[in-house]
């Protein structure tokens, strides 16, 4: 009997001991809390392996732990679509064939939509087809400042407002995230120009730096808790900012509590030293093993690879710095490809279309309709006259990182004709911009001259003339590594607007590009729309506003300029843009975009905000729910919105606060809620506009803390920044 108990009691230990040996280390277990996880797996590494965690493999990816497997990490651009596989160290594409994706519009023209909700569709959207691309990272959304409309990169980014940017922004992140797909905000921070992007030092008062520059990048971190934010190429208060102490240790890390990665933009790191010490977890792009022409750093000598490793070694460098870095980036891989909650992907589907679409058709802007010349219903007119590159040039490719591989595009000529049908399209180039070789554009080998000659020529037997134009995305366009050299609009467009508009009085512009340009023929034609870049549906979405089966509600998210000395950058003259190729001096500080128009009472082109509609809308006269607030308090304004004509649309209300009497310098207003509305034609509805106070704060450079004035507030209710439909005051104690 005794025998016999042993003999069992034997049996179970082992059987135990060899479930034990097969129990799921705690790194590995998607159950266990993500913090234990990121210890249990550090606790396993090697100072080596933590090391190569830290700086690329190849030129979008990573290292992970392959001993423990661990997954590496695999970035792409951003952020309109997810870029094409690359060679595994050179810019140039692998030649797969399976990587055809969908195009998005331009995160200019989301801006313009006004609408957080189609901000997370956008995100989910395009995170599910990095999802389906093994992607877990996607390099965007980009939150930098509209502060120039020479900005080659303005296009990439959410325009002029901060507080616009940020509401825009965290729904984008919280729906690229949503598919376990980390989003990296980009470019962290001031990066305003491309002209010497790579080392011109930003010169910026903190007020501007926190009220203007950091706001969309705070919502990122604490609203949107963002999983990784890319560093940028310039500097600021002289340090690189891919490794800039005051930016990435104090404000990020400690000020925000950032606890996700940092990583470089590419080829943005400089030193190993500041890289160890200032904030930066993971470089990238540093350049590769020889394999192309100006490169000749290997991986492992990627100043976070070797040259780290051996400062650790020696002493040089506290172990705390190296783990801290591997914590992030082990944090990073558990969130996305080591989740429990990661859904599949999807790639090129056709609720990606529809996605694109919509929010295309909400980001286009009507600038002006005068006749309602707009909508042209099908059937109006015999022979519509389609004029422009634009028309028929594709404009997803280009532009720099953000170029892409479409599986589709839809021109806008191809939009129209399946609208309006062949027989009633005639179509004529107008101008040619040359082919874009390697990024520069190639001058075109048609003739000018003949060119216009022929546009005229089927603008003069048209009914109507829609004139497709604009800028496109080559070099010293909408395109990264260079800035625009002026506010005109290229090839001779001008001049072609003029012929045109001398045989044909019913001329529709549209303008596709991501920044403003001057319109000289403004007054002369009767309508104008901004089309942005629209991606893979550019010509199906245009061609539903045009046509008025949609009816535009877009607003513009930066203000256009009558000329470019009215921009508060160029008013202050070289040194305040683009600098002197050292420094460039922010001294317009915060009276950015139409903060400036709006202080120093210069009118624009077109206002910030602004967008017409083919109805109309009425405000009743706004009221508070209370005449004095405490500064921790909420103001609710209300009013009653009505659609007062005959077409479904939707409009977006703004509520600007302005501060008559103050210690600082403030901008006669500032936006700090919207609310995009749908109304039936005919119908009203109340709208209620929640503020904090706490928005009213002014950064206190002395103090480097937030401060609401007590005193009057006035609360502007707009159609857009310069068309106040009613004020309330309000006291705050
Ligand atoms: C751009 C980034 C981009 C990266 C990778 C850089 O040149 O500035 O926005 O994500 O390249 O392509």
């Amino acid at each position: 009997m005794i025998k016999k108990l042993l003999f069992i009691v034997l049996i179970l230990r082992i059987s135990s001991s060899l479930q034990a040996q097969q129990v799921t280390p705690v790194y590995l277990d998607v159950n266990k809390p993500l913090e234990e996880r990121v210890e249990n797996a550090l606790s396993q590494m090697t100072t080596e392996e933590k090391v190569a965690l830290c700086h690329a493999q190849s030129k979008f990816s990573s290292k992970g732990v392959p001993r423990l497997g661990i997954p590496e990490v695999w970035t792409d651009d951003g952020p309109h679509g997810i870029r094409e596989e690359v060679l595994w160290d050179e810019w140039g594409g692998a030649g797969w064939t399976n990587d055809y994706c969908t195009a998005f519009p331009a995160l200019t023209c989301l801006a313009a939509s006004f609408n957080p909700e189609l901000s997370l569709l956008y995100g989910k959207s395009i995170g599910e087809e990095a999802r389906y691309r093994n992607k877990n990272v996607l390099l965007g959304p980009g939150v930098n400042i509209y502060r120039t409309p020479l900005n080659g990169r303005n296009f990439e980014f959410l325009g002029e407002d901060p507080y616009l940017a940020s509401r825009m922004v965290i729904p984008y992140i919280q729906g690229v995230q949503s598919i376990g797909v980390a989003a990296c905000v980009k470019h962290f921070a001031l990066n305003n120009q491309e002209t010497w992007r790579g080392h011109i030092n930003v010169n910026v008062s903190d007020r501007a730096l926190y009220e203007i520059y950091l706001p969309a990048f705070k919502a990122a971190v604490q609203e949107g808790k963002v999983w990784s934010i890319m560093g940028s190429y310039n500097q600021f208060r002289g340090e690189h900012c891919c490794h800039n102490n005051l930016l990435l240790n104090n404000i990020l890390k400690q000020e925000w509590n950032f606890d996700g990665v940092v990583i470089t933009d590419w080829g943005g790191t400089h030193n190993t030293d500041q890289a160890v010490k200032n904030g930066l977890d993971l470089e990238m792009g540093t350049y590769t093993n020889g394999l192309t022409s100006r490169s000749k750093l290997p991986y492992s000598e990627y100043y976070l690879a070797n040259p780290f490793l051996k400062g650790i070694k020696e002493g040089k460098y506290d172990i705390a710095l190296l783990n801290d870095k591997a914590r992030r980036i082990l944090r990073l891989i558990f969130r996305t490809t080591m989740s429990a909650n990661r859904p599949f992907g999807r790639f090129v589907s056709p609720e990606h279309s529809e996605a694109g679409r919509k929010i295309a058709q909400e980001g286009i802007v009507l600038l002006k309709n005068e006749k309602q010349l707009l909508p042209i219903p099908a059937g109006k007119y015999n022979k519509i006259a389609v004029i422009g590159e634009n028309a028929v040039r594709s404009l997803v490719i280009g532009g720099g990182s953000s170029s892409l591989k479409v599986a589709y595009e839809v021109s806008p000529l191809e939009g129209l004709i399946a609208k309006y049908g062949k027989d009633h399209i005639v179509q004529s180039l107008g101008y040619a911009s040359g082919p874009s070789m390697y990024g520069r554009e190639a001058k075109s080998k048609l003739n000018a001259d003949s060119l216009v000659a022929a546009a005229v020529d089927v603008a003069k037997n048209a009914d109507v003339v829609l004139f497709v134009g604009g800028l496109n995305k080559n070099h010293f366009q909408d395109c990264e590594g260079g800035d625009r050299k002026s506010l005109d609009l290229p090839f001779d467009q001008d001049k072609l607007i003029e012929a045109l508009l001398k045989v044909n009085k019913n001329v529709v512009i549209v303008m596709l590009s991501g920044n403003a340009v001057a319109m000289p023929w403004v007054d002369k034609v009767p309508a104008i729309v901004q089309g942005w870049y629209l991606g893979s549906e550019a010509g199906n979405a245009l061609t539903d506003v045009i046509s008025g089966d949609v009816n535009p509600s877009g607003k513009l998210p930066f203000s256009f300029p009558k000329k470019l000395e009215d921009n508060a950058a160029h008013f202050f003259g070289k040194l305040s843009y683009p600098g002197d190729s050292v420094n460039v001096y922010y001294k317009e500080d915060i009276l950015v975009g139409y903060r400036w128009f709006d202080t120093k009472n210069i009118a624009p082109l077109f206002p910030f905000g602004y967008g017409l509609s083919y109805t109309s809308f009425a405000y009743s006269k706004p009221t508070a729910d209370k005449a004095e607030v405490n500064s921790d308090g909420t103001v609710k304004v209300s009013f009653t919105l009505t659609n007062s004509g005959k077409t479904d649309g939707a409009e977006t209300a703004q509520l600007y606060v302005s501060k008559p009497k103050s210690a600082v310098t403030r901008a006669a207003k500032e936006l700090k809620a919207f609310k995009k509305v749908f109304l039936k034609a005919g119908k009203s509805t109340t709208v209620t506009l929640d503020v904090p106070v706490s928005s009213f704060a002014f950064y206190n450079e002395a103090k480097h803390s937030w401060e609401v004035e007590s005193g009057n507030y006035t609360l502007l209710l707009g159609s857009s920044s310069r068309d106040i439909k009613g004020k309330v005051n309000i006291q705050v104690k």
